[in-house]
């Protein structure tokens, strides 16, 4: 079964770069200054309620990283089919095992939960622009930390209502605890793993909403990045001081700060 696998995915990864290297020219792009080798991948617009349902339906599979980017990734290989085979056949032979080691927030050490990890990833894969690429990863990341989580219904609903929370922070750790701790469920129970399941979801599903709505036209593609989530206070006030480039410059950290630190915002002015 693994070696079969194995030797499949070694067949898909040749026709990748094949692939890869034919789409390099063809993949429309608005500044394509980010574009690597081969260039970015070409984009077409998706479901969002078709993304979510594959990803739901793909989490056991291989778990939150990969079923978040396999539910994007897939089915825009699916819709540019339809009418660029050339640019759709890469993406559908794209190595999709490897978003794997995502699970528990990076081989279960819980860090970055890894829907984020997916979701970040696919907007990589299709936002050349820079800047651009930089705030739908921003948004994704604030809509996750903001929002209360299940949210996506199964067809089929084995579970009843879910118990929500809010994780505040992007850490598998965190965001799984919180929720574990509300719901009073083991890591390892049923409930814990749909609970993933459904955000991973929901992840994919916002995430698909946002390309549509940023790279899913010519006209979009040339706009400024549509972003409406706002860093939450007092971080971005904390950040104004300990942030990459400013007065302190002594911390890497969008994350929500208290969290973990119990310092106000004017903390230091009050020393
Ligand atoms: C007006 C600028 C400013 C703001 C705003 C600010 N800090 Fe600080 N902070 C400092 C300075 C200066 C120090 C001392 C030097 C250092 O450790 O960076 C400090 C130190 C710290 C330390 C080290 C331990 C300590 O208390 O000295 C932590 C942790 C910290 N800040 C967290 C925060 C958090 C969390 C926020 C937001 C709620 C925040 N800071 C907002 C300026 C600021
Ligand atoms: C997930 C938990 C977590 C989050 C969220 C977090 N920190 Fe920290 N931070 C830590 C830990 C752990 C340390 C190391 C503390 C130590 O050495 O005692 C640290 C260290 C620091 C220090 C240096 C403290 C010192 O003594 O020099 C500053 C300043 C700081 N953090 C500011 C921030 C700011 C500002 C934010 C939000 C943008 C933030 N942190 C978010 C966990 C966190």
């Amino acid at each position: 079964m693994s070696n079969e696998m194995n030797r499949r995915d070694a067949l898909r990864f040749a026709g990748l770069a094949a692939g890869a290297f034919l789409v390099g020219g063809s993949a429309g792009n608005a500044s394509g200054a980010e574009a690597g080798v081969g260039g970015v991948w070409k984009y077409a617009v998706v479901d969002p309620q078709k993304v979510a349902d594959t990803a739901y339906e793909n989490y056991k599979v291989g778990r939150c990283m990969y079923t978040t980017f396999y539910g994007i990734v897939y089915n825009v290989g699916l819709e540019l089919e339809k009418t660029d085979p050339i640019a759709a056949a890469p993406i559908l032979q794209f190595p999709f095992y490897m978003m794997k080691y995502g699970t528990g927030g990076a081989n279960d050490w819980g860090t970055l939960c890894g829907s984020l990890n997916g979701a970040m990833a696919a907007i990589s894969l299709f936002v050349a622009d820079s800047n651009k690429r930089k705030a739908l990863c921003d948004e994704i990341a604030n809509y996750y930390e903001q929002t209360m989580f299940p949210i996506y219904k199964p067809a089929n609903d084995d579970f009843g209502p879910m118990p929500q929370t809010i994780s505040g922070s992007l850490l598998c750790h965190v965001s799984s605890g919180k929720w574990s701790s509300l719901a009073m469920k083991r890591t390892d129970s049923p409930e814990r793993t749909e609970r993933c399941t459904r955000m991973s979801a929901d992840v994919a599903r916002k995430t698909a909403e946002l390309l549509n709505l940023n790279i899913g036209t010519p006209a979009a593609l040339e706009a400024a990045p549509v972003v409406t989530f706002k860093r939450q206070e007092p971080s971005a006030t904390c950040y104004d001081c300990h942030g990459k480039g400013k007065k302190n410059s002594d911390v890497i950290a969008k994350m929500s700060c208290n969290e973990c630190h119990d310092q106000a915002v004017d903390h230091h002015e009050a020393k």
